[in-house]
């Protein structure tokens, strides 16, 4: 593999800043390790373990079912094991081996504690379908982690089923169409915001709404006059992305759910990304009826990073009678129960139905409560001002040469917004973000949001330490210099990455995986 030099930049620690003058960057140069397949390392002859002679005279208890010949399953000794899948998982990239600064994402470090605590064998190891007298401290979890959440929202109600952010959506869609038709018409349009994330008219869609477009402003926020005129007796909900996805926050929420309140319409608020505004603001307070959060990204435990998400729906008031069952109850004698039944006394009145067949993800419910936990409510606020100041810093690092369309909209929330105006030579967005494996990052999230051409999406999150941020920006600054100087060389990078240019679709829809045996010396 030969890496480029027609253009002055080598494959080594140094690069070219915005001055023409070598600077020192990362020295990361990616994962370069190809590895083989653990039958063409081993042996089928070898094993790894001394296994006692077979005592030729011991009575045969197979029955008839004896091997006639070996299966070829290879031999290799402990060492040999634990290199060749240390080396498969080398060729990977995670939170734990760097900075991963995907926008939306909310790719924090999470702690180990909260693993540690979510692989209790009382929380690990236990079944749904296990008699309620027999769990109740894992209740008592989900009853607690449902008061943190009711609490930091400021809303009274908490499904705590749904399993993902989008999932979340879908329930709080449903609960406001439970709650229209009860009023006797489920409304036909839903209005969302060009700011607002993808899964957003997605998921009202798949509710069976009709979806409008509200245009965004110049700075990057909902256009509230354009709302307000297309409000109506049609219009169910609107759906609003707050911090919404150029990570901005929406100042005028409240000024928005009260002219929708005024139609009879519900304010449906994507809290994906809480991240930045938990401690400092309470949904409820801006008038949101439902609202999901992404359990997976605000309190720890990123997206993929360590088993399944979780997107608890706080509701208000006038909705808290629709939402799902089940939920938790404590009765007087301090037993907690999960409530299945609508019929029941104890049921909110005029659910919509359930979720899930059973409560939610007791992992994630585990690690949540122990990053609040172990946080406090004053360290859950430090965590949201962390977060902001961490995305400023990266905005501000880059917006001499970066186009950052909305860095005159203010500070930013959680996460820091650039686009790929002025790239030399028909460079894009995507090769920016290859060069930046060879910087041994991985990319930002790209092409997202819509409204910004060629976008990248930054989104520090509060656990990156000042050095870190400063390593990042300076590899940041490196690939951008060259990608505005229209450096060529860019077109093929990633030149140190164990594969290069896939198919940006079809190697994620379609993968080919192929193997063919070593020729026989
Ligand atoms: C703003 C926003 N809304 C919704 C979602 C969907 O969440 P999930 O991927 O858990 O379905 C995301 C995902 O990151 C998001 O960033």
């Amino acid at each position: 593999m030969n890496a480029p030099n027609q253009s002055g930049w080598k494959p080594s620690m140094q690069a070219v800043d915005a001055s023409g003058d070598m600077v020192t960057t990362t020295g990361n140069r990616a994962l370069m390790l190809e590895e083989p397949l653990i039958f063409e390392i081993g042996h089928a002859e070898t094993t790894g373990v001394d296994l006692p002679e077979i005592d030729a005279s011991a009575p045969n208890r197979m029955g008839g079912f004896d091997r006639a010949e070996p299966i070829g399953l290879v031999g290799l000794t402990e060492p040999e094991t634990v290199r060749h899948y240390t080396r498969l998982s080398r060729q990977n990239y995670g939170i734990d081996l760097g900075f991963f600064p995907l926008g939306s994402c909310t790719m924090k470090h999470n702690p180990r504690l909260n693993e540690k605590m979510a692989r209790l064998p009382g929380f690990a190891d236990i079944h749904p379908l296990a008699p309620q007298s027999t769990v109740q401290g894992a209740l008592e979890v989900i009853d607690q982690l449902a008061t943190w959440l009711k609490t930091l929202t400021g809303m009274p109600a908490v499904a705590m089923s749904p399993k993902a952010g989008a999932h979340g959506e879908l329930c709080g869609i449903l609960a406001i169409r439970a709650a229209h038709t009860a009023a006797g018409n489920p409304r036909e349009v839903v209005l969302v915001p060009e700011s607002a994330h993808g899964t957003n008219p997605a998921t009202a869609a798949f509710a069976g709404y009709k979806v409008d477009n509200i245009p965004a402003t110049p700075e990057g926020r909902v256009d509230v006059e354009a709302l307000i005129e297309r409000l109506g007796p049609d219009v169910a909900a609107v759906m609003i992305t707050n911090p919404n996805t150029c990570g901005l926050f929406e100042k005028d929420f409240r000024t928005i759910a009260d002219a929708v309140h005024e139609v009879g319409g519900y304010v449906y608020c994507d809290g994906a990304n809480f991240n930045a505004i938990v401690g400092r603001v309470r949904p409820g307070d801006l008038g949101v009826d439902a609202m999901h959060i992404n359990l997976h990204k605000t309190f720890s435990t990123p997206h993929g990073g360590g088993g399944p998400g979780s997107g608890p729906v706080v509701f208000s008031e006038a909705l808290a009678p629709f939402a799902p069952l089940p939920f938790i109850r404590k009765d007087e004698d301090g037993v907690y129960e999960i409530v299945e039944e609508e019929s029941r006394e104890e049921s909110r009145g005029q659910t919509f139905g359930r979720m899930t067949a059973f409560h939610g993800q007791m992992g994630m419910f585990t690690r949540a409560l122990t990053y609040m936990l172990s946080h406090g409510a004053d360290g859950l606020k430090q965590v949201s001002e962390d977060a902001v100041l961490n995305a400023n810093y990266i905005l501000r690092s880059l917006e001499d040469l970066l186009h950052a369309p909305y860095a005159d909209s203010g500070p930013c929330m959680h996460e820091a917004l650039f686009g790929d105006k002025d790239f030399g030579n028909g460079l894009t967005t995507l090769d920016l973000a290859k060069a930046m494996i060879d910087e041994g990052y991985h990319p930002m999230t790209m092409y997202f949001p819509l409204v910004v051409h060629g976008a990248m999406l930054v989104e520090p999150t509060e656990t990156e330490s000042k050095a870190a941020l400063d390593q990042f920006i300076e590899a940041f600054r490196s690939v951008a210099t060259r990608a505005l100087a229209g450096d060529e060389s860019m077109k093929e990078a990633p030149y140190y990455a164990p594969r290069r240019r896939l198919d940006e679709t079809q190697a994620a829809r379609k993968p080919v995986l192929t193997w063919e045996p070593q020729e026989a010396s």
